[in-house]
């Protein structure tokens, strides 16, 4: 069976099961599931029910499709999304996104934990993504081209939405919510950067680095879906001053800064 078929093979089963037509589509990262406590579900689906979608391996990740209103908006949430270091190829991790797009979602948000390798940055802060650097080993848009998805070669001039950023920024600013917008950079993990490495990462002009996001959002682009994508700040890579990072911290910080993430993906899928 191609990859096409098992596609539209799980648009199908959804589309039996669930009425709801959403617009967006959110993925929530790790520690910064809360903003499902916001949707009115209408319905949820386990990924393991989804004919030819994977199944989240993460603990702190439960694997549902959950569908509902946000600030009044119809959308579909990603609870738990898939990591390259879990294992999953990258048209596993993406495949999740090819779907929601054929569900009729118009735009794509985003969100994840990242360490700061600006170093004007502070733990719990918020970084919009302005633009990406892809470290990892893998594209997900290797092999023959999807053409009902497509181009062969998709512009990537402006990865993230710049009308959706700058009422982000806008929105951050009137809550007094602490926000950068900055490049993030992916990396395959699942061990965290030598100091070499975030000294390099810094170099080539990150400010954030972490194992997510970009090859959703590369497949979003390919489809012509508009992206917005937002870091929490967990830790600082300092490599002068390089802390052992503990995961417990890192899911701390991301509790810390989800209220402020929130808000800002509430207001924004509110004025789309
Ligand atoms: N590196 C990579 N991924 C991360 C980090 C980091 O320092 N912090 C949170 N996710």
């Amino acid at each position: 069976m191609t990859y096409e078929s098992k596609i539209h093979e799980a648009v199908k089963y959804i589309q039996t099961h669930v009425e709801a037509q959403p617009q967006f589509g959110i993925i929530l990262g790790t520690g910064l599931g809360a903003l499902v406590k916001d949707i009115n579900i209408s319905h949820e689906l386990s990924y393991q029910d989804i004919p030819h979608f994977p199944v989240s391996t993460v603990e702190s990740h439960s694997g549902k499709l959950v569908f509902g209103e946000l600030s009044g908006q119809p959308v579909v949430a990603m609870q738990g999304r898939f990591h390259y270091y879990e294992g999953y190829n990258m048209k596993e991790v993406t495949f999740p996104v090819r779907v929601m797009k054929l569900l009729g979602i118009q735009k794509l948000f985003i969100s994840n934990a990242a360490g700061g390798v600006n170093l004007n940055y502070q733990v719990a802060d918020l970084m919009i993504i302005d633009d990406h650097i892809d470290l990892l080993k893998e594209n997900p848009l290797t092999g023959a081209n999807l053409d009902e998805f497509g181009p062969r070669f998709p512009d990537m001039s402006e990865p993230y939405d710049q009308k959706m950023i700058a009422q982000a920024m806008e929105i951050a600013a009137k809550n007094d919510i602490k926000c950068h917008k900055g490049v993030y950079a992916a990396v395959s993990g699942p061990n965290l950067e030598t100091r070499a490495e975030y000294r390099y990462i810094a170099r080539i002009g990150a400010d954030a680095v972490g194992m997510s996001t970009v090859p959703e959002a590369i497949v979003a682009k390919h489809m012509s879906l508009p992206v917005f994508a937002i870091s929490a700040i967990t830790d600082l890579c300092d490599p002068e001053n390089l802390e052992p990072v503990e995961i417990s911290k890192i899911l701390a910080a991301a509790a810390k800064a989800e209220k402020g993430m929130t808000r800002i993906i509430k207001a924004l899928v509110a004025g789309q």
